[in-house]
C-alpha cells in the first residue's frame, strides 16, 4: 500500500511502521528485521545496539535508502519512501543523508579531497569554486586539511575515519547514519571521532549510530536495542547508562547493560 497518509507530526524526521526485511539464500529465509516500528525526531541522537547479526546494519541500510524493506512503511521527512522511484531516492539520499561506516569505505585511488568531494559531484548547482570551498571547510572541521592530497592508504585508521566523516558532512545532510564508526579504532581515535559526531549533532543534525560500546551509546539521548530482528528496547540512554560520560563503564556494568538490552524483558 503506497497511499497511506503521512502519520508523521512536524518534529518527526523518521517514521517506520512494521518494517520487515528478509533475505533469501539457498531457499533459506533469514529475517533480518521483524515488524520494526520506530520514530526518530528531528535533531535527536539515537544509539542502536544489540548483538552481532541482530539486524542493526539492515536497519541503517533501510533508513539510509540503500536498501528497501520487504514489508512495512517508511516516511522520511514526511515523504513516503515507497512512493519514490530510484532516481528520487538517490537524490534524497545524496541531499539529506550522510553515512559513516566501520570500515571507512574511502576510495583507494582517490585523494582525500577527491573522496570528500564525491557527494558533491551530483550537485550541478554548485560551481567548482563552491565545491572546493566546501571540501576545504569540512576537511578543516575534521582537522585533516593538511592531508588533502594524500591517498587513504597513507593515513592512519583514525585519520581515514575523520575523512569519511568529512565526506558524510560535505553535502550538509540533515541525517547522519553511522554504523559502528569507532569499531576499528583505538580508544583515542574513537574519542576524536565521537567528539566530531557529537559536534555535528550539536549543530542540529539528526544522528543515528550503531555501537557496541556503552561509553558511546551513553552519549546518545536514546538507545534502541534489536534482538533477532526485533526492536526489544527503546529508552533514554541515561536510564541504561547512569554514569557520568567521562568515566569509563566497568566491564561488569557494560555486560549487565548488554544483557539487559538483549533480553526482551527489558521492554
Ligand atoms: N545481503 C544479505 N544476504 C543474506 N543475509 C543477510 C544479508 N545481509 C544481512 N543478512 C543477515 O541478516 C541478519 C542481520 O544482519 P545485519 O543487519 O548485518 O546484523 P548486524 O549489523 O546487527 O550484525 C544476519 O543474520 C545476516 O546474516
Ligand atoms: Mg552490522
Amino acid at each position: 500500500m503506497t497511499s497511506s497518509p503521512n502519520p508523521a507530526p512536524e518534529q518527526t524526521l523518521i517514521c517506520l511502521q512494521g518494517i520487515r526485511k528478509s533475505f533469501l539464500s539457498d531457499e533459506l529465509e533469514t529475517r533480518a528485521l521483524d515488524e520494526v516500528s520506530l520514530e526518530i525526531r528531528r535533531g535527536e541522537f539515537v544509539a542502536v545496539s544489540g548483538p552481532s547479526g541482530c539486524g542493526k546494519s539492515s536497519l541503517l541500510a533501510i533508513l539510509g535508502l540503500l536498501d528497501s524493506p520487504s514489508a512495512g512503511h517508511y516516511w522520511l521527512n514526511g515523504q513516503a519512501v515507497e512512493q519514490l522511484d530510484n532516481r528520487a531516492r538517490a537524490l534524497l539520499r545524496n541531499r539529506q543523508i550522510g553515512f559513516v561506516f566501520q570500515a571507512f569505505n574511502l576510495i583507494a585511488d582517490l585523494t582525500v579531497q577527491d573522496n570528500v568531494a564525491l557527494p558533491l559531484s551530483y550537485r550541478p548547482e554548485l560551481s567548482r569554486a563552491e565545491r572546493r570551498e566546501r571540501v576545504a571547510e569540512v576537511l578543516a572541521q575534521v582537522d585533516m586539511a593538511h592531508r588533502a592530497r594524500h591517498l587513504p592508504a597513507q593515513l592512519s585508521g583514525g585519520q581515514q575515519q575523520r575523512v569519511a566523516i568529512a565526506r558524510a558532512l560535505v553535502g550538509q545532510p540533515s541525517l547522519i547514519l553511522a554504523d559502528e564508526p569507532t569499531g576499528n579504532l583505538d580508544s583515542r581515535n574513537a574519542e576524536l571521532v565521537m567528539d566530531l559526531l557529537q559536534k555535528v549533532h550539536g549543530q542540529g543534525a539528526t544522528l543515528c549510530m550503531v555501537t557496541h560500546d556503552p561509553r558511546y551509546a551513553a552519549l546518545a539521548q536514546r538507545t534502541v536495542a534489536l534482538f533477532d530482528g526485533r526492536l526489544v528496547a527503546d529508552m533514554p540512554s541515561a536510564a541504561l547508562y547512569p554514569r557520568p560520560l567521562s568515566s569509563p563503564v566497568p566491564a561488569s556494568s557494560a555486560h549487565a547493560a548488554a544483557a539487559k538490552l538483549a533480553m526482551p524483558e527489558a521492554l
